[in-house]
């Protein structure tokens, strides 16, 4: 019983030294490397390709978004792809050369797949650089891992900026060798995000992939494609951007509660005017310029622009009836007009008060000419049908300001929902 202890024990002790003993043999030696590099590189032609089709399977590694714009409708992303595929004239028996798993060779001397990143804006060139060291595997697995700081061309929609969301794409394809040469298959299901730092402009929602091909004459090239969906943070937009042209354009309307003898009329409103125009030239650089989306902001500051410009005219015009000399009368449809608008505008604030009243008296107005309303002191009187120009300039104001108040806010309220859907 004793002794079978002991051997138990003796057993496991001899075999954690040998277990030990194992790793110290599989540890890296310098010779075996160098056997390695003898064996299988000496004869090598990194011409040839080590079978056809080879089965190229590619990853993105995402490091960062550097940079989206929407002028040139550019992606800058920073990050690395990993390319494995198999050399059977690559692979090594462990045992011969001391358990080495891996040894390490420049790109410039093993075959590799050529790879471009198809719609780079800033050239069309192959990936990765001639010191860049591939791993090689015992089994022949070779591992290539060419980094790149790329510019992508990305077709943006910019019809809800700043609450848009865009899917750009980082599409790598084999250059040279045809699909029945290269066949480029993915090597994950999705792109890479473990070493991935954010953005602040924007939040990277999710990534996909999918196969795609270049075709030329009878030739079909393989091509990978990574997409990206980034959503704007629209913070800063929010407080630059929407915020003070919201505010100015409201301030548009508030022209005809200025009084006409003021004479500060119109440079109030040619000054709201400059102030868009202005607030338009500074946006002018981060508002999207192309034609195929148009952006709601542009329209809402089109809209607004445009109707400041019409309250310009009619403050002119009003201004002009104001001074006109009471021998110059309107014509007679325009009293009739007002005074009409002005009955309304009564029965509406009396009709609570002295409903059957009212309505008796109101249908007397088309016969009698005479305001039904001289009678009371509830309300301004007005003993005739012709008004001084000064009265219908200064009710012209007060409804403008109505109408206007009333038109902005819709507009604004159209403009700012119409943002809050999309997101
Ligand atoms: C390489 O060969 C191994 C074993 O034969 C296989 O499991 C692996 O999928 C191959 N890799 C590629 C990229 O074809
Ligand atoms: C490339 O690989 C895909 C599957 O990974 C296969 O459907 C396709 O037929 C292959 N193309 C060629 C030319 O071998």
């Amino acid at each position: 019983m004793m002794l079978t202890q002991r051997g138990v024990y003796f057993t496991v002790i001899l075999a954690v030294i040998l277990g030990s003993d194992c790793k110290f043999v599989s540890s890296y030696s310098v010779t075996d490397a160098e056997n390695i590099h003898t064996a299988i590189l000496t004869s090598y032609n990194k011409h040839v390709l080590p079978e056809e089709p080879v089965i190229v399977q590619a990853e993105y590694n995402l490091l960062t978004i550097n940079s989206l714009e929407m002028k040139t409708q550019t992606l800058t992303t920073s990050g690395w792809f990993t390319v494995v595929w198999n050399d059977s004239r690559l692979a090594w028996t462990k045992s011969s050369y001391g358990n080495i798993e891996h040894i390490y060779a420049s790109q410039k001397i093993i075959w590799h797949p050529e790879l471009i990143v198809e719609n780079s804006v800033i050239g069309l060139t192959n990936l990765g650089q001639d010191d860049i060291q591939l791993r090689i595997q015992y089994d022949g697995e070779v591992r290539w891992e060419p980094p790149a700081v790329l510019s992508t061309s990305c077709d943006m929609d910019v019809t809800f900026f700043p609450y848009d969301i865009q899917t750009c794409e980082v599409e790598l394809a084999s250059w040279g060798f045809p699909s029945t040469a290269v066949n480029l298959s993915f090597l994950k299901t999705h792109v890479n995000l473990n070493n991935y730092r954010t953005n602040g402009e924007w939040d990277l929602l999710s990534t996909d992939q999918h196969h795609g091909a270049i075709i030329e004459d009878d030739l079909t090239y393989s091509e990978l494609l990574f997409s990206l969906h980034v959503q704007r943070l629209p913070g800063y937009y929010l407080m630059s951007v929407i915020f003070p042209v919201i505010v100015t354009a409201v301030l548009t309307s508030v022209t005809f509660m200025l009084p006409v003898e003021s004479g500060e009329k119109v440079g109030y409103i040619l000054t709201v005017l400059l102030a868009l125009a202005v607030l338009l030239t500074l946006f002018s650089d981060s508002l999207p310029t192309t034609s195929k989306h148009t952006s709601v902001l542009v329209i809402f500051l089109t809209v607004t622009l445009g109707l400041a410009s019409f309250v310009i005219i009619l403050t002119v015009l009003i201004i002009r009836l104001y001074h006109k000399p009471d021998s110059d009368v309107m014509p007679q449809w325009v009293h009739r007009f007002v005074n009409k608008c002005r009955t309304l505008k009564c029965k509406t604030a009396t009709v609570s008060l002295t409903d059957d009243k009212v309505s008796r008296k109101v249908n007397t107005t088309p016969q009698g000419g005479k305001s039904v309303w001289s009678d009371k002191d509830t309300v301004r009187p007005f003993e005739d049908d012709k008004n001084t120009n000064k009265d219908l300039a200064e009710f012209f104001d007060k409804s403008c300001f109505f109408v206007f108040t009333v038109v902005y806010l819709m507009v604004v309220l159209g403009f700012t929902m119409t943002l809050g859907t999309s997101s």
